[in-house]
């Protein structure tokens, strides 16, 4: 099947007709169709397809305990509203790839590996790369347990609920010890190649990142009759907190984003007693990172103090600096380089992927397709058809390469 009919069968699944964007979280019927897609691919293609013990799916070509598999794949979940690349691009792409190589003759020599990493983006759970996390022993299964969705529905009951056995979750190492290397091709989140005027590039770093939850709780009263000097409303110190984590942003060199609030009892006519927020922060290096979530925790305690309101600040996820494996982004260099004549430009990145999650266990790199307008995480997310089948094209080389003679 043709990159281009694999993606046209997958871009209906999961799409909100409201906003063009996709809902495709993890363990919801979306996510399932995704999942069925993903089997269908591998045994049409007479591929060995396997759920592993954390629910990421796998399809083989020759024996995986054969040791030394070269992997490719990504994710097909979605974060609220996401476009249609984030992930997909990375999955579709790998099984155009198998198919360009089998087309080619190419003589495997290694077992290849294609996989769908579940629960990339931590829409509905909160933690992004659940399934790496769990592989590699990052997330434990009491952290997992733990994680519920906004409706309170654990992990756990939603896997069961979608008819995955919850009590197999935990780290696998003899797994990733069979691994000899995984690329992960990502469509670009930002436009470093159109300015650069490249189809492609290769990753050479992933941003430290991380996720803080600031409960601001004050007291629920009357919107019409409290007067102004009698209220202990979270909301203004949340207002002000934003707008601090802006300026530490700006200051540091890094990025800072409230994207997500939750308001109780989220009346118009009442003055709220909870407003949490999630801050999203990111830095090219530890420090400029420490310092602007320092500098928004303090100030935040400054403001929730003069309004007579509580503050509690949780980390709920950190991810730290990821340095993609030398050799191996030599190698994908070398083997882009050789025999066309494309630049391979190689480029950092502020967002998280499942190839940094298991970066410090396994080889890992990624190859990055150009994004013409930057956007992502949104439905107005693109890359050009053209530049989609260089990378195909190109995550064929790179396997190539790898894993044949
Ligand atoms: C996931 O894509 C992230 O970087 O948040
Ligand atoms: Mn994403
Ligand atoms: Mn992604
Ligand atoms: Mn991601």
């Amino acid at each position: 099947m043709s990159f281009h009919s694999m993606w046209a069968e997958l871009l209906p699944v999961g799409r909100s007709s409201a906003s063009g964007g996709y809902r495709r979280h993890a363990w919801t019927g979306a996510d399932a169709d995704c999942r069925t897609w993903f089997q269908e691919q591998a045994e049409a293609r007479g591929l060995t397809y396997e759920t592993d013990r954390n629910g990421n799916q796998w399809a083989w070509l020759g024996d995986p305990a054969a040791g030394n598999a070269v992997v490719t794949g990504s994710h097909l979940d979605s974060v609220p509203d996401g476009g249609a690349f984030d992930g997909p691009l990375g999955v579709v792409s790998a099984f155009a790839a198998l198919d360009e190589l089998r087309g080619r003759g190419a003589r495997f020599t290694k077992p290849l590996g294609i996989v769908n990493f579940g629960d990339e983006e931590g829409a509905r759970f909160g933690l992004a790369c659940v399934g790496s996390r769990l592989t590699s022993g990052a997330l434990t299964v009491e952290q997992a347990h733990r994680l519920t969705d906004g409706d309170g529905v654990t992990l756990p009951q939603a896997m069961e609920s979608a008819g995955y056995d919850p009590g197999t979750l935990g780290p696998d190492p003899e797994r990733l010890a069979r691994i000899g290397a995984f690329v992960e091709l990502h469509v670009e989140q930002g436009r470093a190649l159109d300015l650069s005027g490249d189809r492609i590039g290769i990753a050479s770093a992933i941003w430290p990142h991380g996720r803080w939850r600031f409960d601001f709780r004050g007291e629920a009263n009357h919107a019409g009759t409290t007067r102004l000097a009698d209220r202990h409303d979270p909301m203004l110190p949340y207002a002000e907190t934003v707008l601090a984590a802006r300026r530490e942003a700006e200051l540091a060199g890094a990025v800072a984003t409230f994207g997500k609030i939750g308001v109780e009892p989220n009346g118009v006519n009442a003055i709220p007693s909870l407003v949490r927020g999630w801050l999203d922060s990111r830095a090219a290096d530890q420090a400029s990172l420490d310092t602007v979530v320092t500098g928004v925790e303090k100030a935040a305690r400054g403001y929730a103090a003069a309004h007579g309101v509580d503050l509690d600040v949780v980390r709920e996820s950190f991810t730290p600096v990821v340095e993609f494996d030398h050799a191996l982004r030599d190698e994908l260099g070398r083997i882009l380089g050789k025999e066309t004549e494309l630049r391979v430009p190689v480029l950092g990145t502020g967002a998280g992927h499942d190839a940094g999650i298991l970066s410090d266990r396994i080889p890992t790199a990624m190859l990055f397709v150009r994004n013409p307008t930057g956007v992502s995480h949104s439905p107005a997310e693109y890359a050009a058809e053209d530049d989609c089948v260089a990378g195909v094209n190109a995550l064929a080389d790179v396997l190539e390469g790898l894993a044949c003679t």
